[in-house]
């Protein structure tokens, strides 16, 4: 693991792990205890994701999370994090209302959370928004590909495959001033080409193996999602059946007046 000599991931070192070849692994993250869990278990970036509107309020798409509640989730995991670098989506359509304004949200962002840099869905379009935010000192994460936010324009969640554009844009963010990018849903052969090509790491979510680092959503990796499981995450754990199990137990044990027992009071 990397760490600078106060043990903190920092945006810089990010960027030196691709040059050293140490992948880099980013996990989402929306609350206090378990981006403590992740921060102990050495998760070198903390993503609040926007996903949170799917995963944790239950909504079909992550349009409907707002600034604020992406400011309330980014504050419970930038107070765990010790040693990961955490990093905040700006929201739909936060970046798509010009320069000045991304700038505003996105320094609101880290100003209130204590987060270090923040992600936004685009690449040759958000170009000029990549460069505003960076030259105020705001680091950036890219993302490229699949772009949830774009889900009604796409029709549904659609593999992207234009190997030209898919580098275009890479390069495009690259150039503005991106310290990483997130590949999402892409052949594994243009990630690899996309990932050659660049200086900053690229991040992976369903782009193969030959990208930098991975990224996934934690509910996925763990088991805590409510049915579809993508193809391309491994599952390390299942949580949400634990706890279903726990539940019901419990529930029964007190249908039956067995818990609690007299040793268990005060
Ligand atoms: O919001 C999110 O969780 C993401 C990851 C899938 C990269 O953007």
């Amino acid at each position: 693991m990397t760490n600078n000599k106060s043990g903190r991931i920092t945006v810089p070192k990010i960027v030196k792990m691709k040059v050293a070849g140490e992948p880099i692994s980013m996990l989402t993250a929306y609350d206090y205890p378990t981006a403590k869990l992740l921060d102990d278990a050495g998760v070198d970036i903390l993503l609040v994701g926007d996903s949170v509107a799917m995963v944790v309020q239950g909504n079909d798409t992550t349009l409907p999370v707002t600034v604020d509640e992406m400011i309330y989730h980014a504050t419970l995991v930038a107070r765990a994090a010790q040693r990961a670098l955490v990093v905040v989506d700006l929201p739909f359509p936060e970046n798509h209302l010009g320069v000045h304004q991304t700038v505003a949200t996105a320094a609101k962002i880290l100003k209130r959370t204590g987060a270090q840099a923040v992600k936004l869905e685009g690449g040759a379009d958000q170009a000029d928004v990549i460069r505003g935010l960076v030259s105020a000192g705001i680091p950036v994460m890219a993302h490229v590909g699949l772009r949830p936010q774009t889900v009604h324009v796409m029709g549904g969640y659609r593999h992207q495959r234009n190997a030209q554009e898919l580098l275009g844009d890479a390069q495009a963010a690259e150039r503005a001033g991106a310290f990483s990018i997130v590949l999402e849903c892409i052949p594994s052969d243009i990630a690899k080409t996309v990932t050659n090509s660049l200086k900053i790491p690229t991040i992976g979510i369903g782009a193969g193996p030959a990208c930098d680092g991975q990224v996934l959503v934690l509910h996925d990796l763990i088991g805590l999602t409510s049915g579809y499981v993508p193809s391309f995450v491994r599952q390390y754990a299942q949580v949400g059946q634990t706890i279903r199990e726990a539940a019901r137990a419990w529930t029964r044990d007190v249908k039956h007046r067995s818990f609690p027992s007299q040793q268990e009071g005060v």
